[in-house]
């Protein structure tokens, strides 16, 4: 992993007001990150993107807004009440908790570091952790971790405890029993599938879309907002009849991988990879996978869930969730906002020298910048902030634009670099004469004069998401 970069990443989305830790002012709150002033603009964006793209291009797939508590069968007829559990070892002198396959990979890497030539015995005991793991065979792993010898790598104790399943839902505690708060926004949309159906007349195959919170007891949450414990799910439920699983299946795989490509973030970064341990609603699921700083990680899971959910939910509830007397399959696609907002900017963030300077540039897609244009004066006399100020009122209403005076023209130019800002409008002597502006790319630097009556059309072009959206149309 590149630890210098991803530090300086973090340093910059909490400089510049993209994401700061949870309630820093009273030591910060693990794994959990508030989106400041540009972050919100930035993830308003990519949800609008996501949102047109499902719901709007596709007429055959429909929106919804269910929420984070739902009544306690559900997570019984789901499974997470008896299966959403991760498995963990404690140390008892350190009392620290820790997966054990990490540990047991670290151990590896270890040993490969330290120039442990006996290759053979690292694939035995690898290809044994992932045997065991396959088939959920802790005991193993545990037998594993006393014949390595391994020890904590805080204390070196080897005094540990068994392994043991959490749940990772979190409770909300109730009179009447625990109520929990949702571990994924796939249940909302099961649970008022019927509701849907019915008041839309939807006919099979149709979806349901939903952008919003879920919540999981990440133990061990590391990698800033990759991995956290309140973060935010864009998932689609698509209903089909069960004889077109596959033909439904390697679409959306296909679909989804073409609407991440077209960010243009570089192809080399994604990687698409089939499932080997599937969670335990789905038969078969492949994951989107990003170059994040460290590492390929998953981004977002296509499964089929077959009838799994709303078979359980016909049996807990009692009510037939059915179409013509069939209950159909499903396909889910389901993204992780936060991480798709670390893959757009951890890849938009650079450092670019020019002339011996340094400029650092976010050059996240223009229709999803948070600021879309910037409007200056050169100076701050005769008159020009006047003329500045008039075009950003006129424009404002129509577009999202900062305006600037306080510092020079080149210090005004890097901060909408650092924030991604694709364009930059300068006011300067030349327009109170020909009512012409100079306007700069933030990618190229490159300037040229335009019209004051074109800037707002300029911006739409550039800037807007009719362009990308365009390209998703089959
Ligand atoms: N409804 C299916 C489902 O929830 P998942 O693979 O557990 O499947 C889907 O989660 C996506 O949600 C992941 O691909 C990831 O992008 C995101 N995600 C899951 N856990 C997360 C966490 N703790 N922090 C941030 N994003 C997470």
């Amino acid at each position: 992993m590149d630890s210098h970069f991803f530090h300086f990443l973090i340093s910059h989305a909490k400089t510049y007001g993209f994401v700061f830790p949870s309630s820093e002012i009273y030591g910060g709150l693990n794994a959990v990150y508030d989106y400041g002033q540009y972050g919100v603009e930035l993830k308003n964006n990519i949800k609008e993107y996501w949102w047109k793209s499902m719901t709007q291009i596709h007429e055959n797939i429909v929106g919804l807004d269910s929420s984070v508590l739902m009544h306690s069968n559900v997570w019984k007829a789901s499974g997470h009440v008896d299966k959403f559990n991760e498995f963990f070892i404690d140390n008892k002198d350190s009392k620290k908790r820790y997966k054990p396959e990490v540990l047991i990979r670290e151990y590896v890497d270890f040993r490969k570091k330290k120039g442990y030539k006996n290759n053979h015995k690292i694939n035995e005991i690898l290809s044994r952790l992932d045997q065991s793991l396959k088939k959920n065979d802790f005991l193993d792993i545990r037998v594993l971790i006393e014949e390595l010898n391994i020890s904590d790598p805080i204390c070196g104790s080897k005094n540990w405890t068994n392994i043991r399943p959490f749940n990772m839902m979190f409770k909300v505690q109730e009179e009447k029993g625990d109520l929990f708060l949702r571990p994924e926004t796939a249940q909302g949309i099961f649970s008022n599938f019927f509701n849907v159906k019915k008041s839309n007349r939807m006919k099979i195959p149709f979806g349901i879309a939903q952008i919003g919170k879920s919540f999981r007891n990440e133990i061990i949450a590391r990698q800033f907002i990759f991995r956290m414990r309140e973060f935010e799910q864009m998932e689609m439920q698509f209903f089909i009849l069960p004889e077109e699983e596959m033909k439904w299946y390697e679409y959306w795989k296909k679909i989804r991988l073409k609407w991440h490509l077209e960010l243009n973030l570089g192809n080399e970064k994604y990687k698409l990879r089939d499932h080997d341990k599937l969670a335990h609603y789905a038969s078969i699921g492949s994951d989107i996978e990003f170059n994040f700083p460290f590492g390929f990680r998953e981004m977002e899971g296509i499964h089929s869930r077959r009838d799994f959910d709303l078979r359980n939910h016909e049996i807990f509830s009692k009510k037939k969730l059915r179409i013509e007397n069939s209950i159909p399959y499903v396909i889910e696609t389901s993204l992780g906002l936060d991480r798709l907002f670390l893959a757009i900017f951890s890849s938009s963030l650079k450092e670019e020298k020019l002339n011996g300077n340094q400029r650092i540039v976010l050059k996240i897609p223009p229709y999803l910048s948070p600021v879309k244009a910037a409007i200056f004066p050169l100076v701050q006399k005769d008159g020009l902030p006047e003329i500045a100020k008039k075009i950003f009122n006129d424009l404002k209403i129509d577009h999202r634009l900062i305006y600037d005076q306080k510092k020079s023209i080149g210090k005004l130019y890097r901060r909408q670099d650092a924030i991604g800002t694709p364009l930059c409008f300068t006011i300067d002597y030349d327009t109170v004469k020909t009512n012409t502006v100079t306007m700069r790319y933030r990618d190229t630097m490159l300037q040229k004069r335009v019209h004051i009556n074109k800037i707002s059309k300029i911006i739409e072009n550039e800037t807007g998401l009719r362009n990308i959206l365009k390209k998703l149309l089959i």
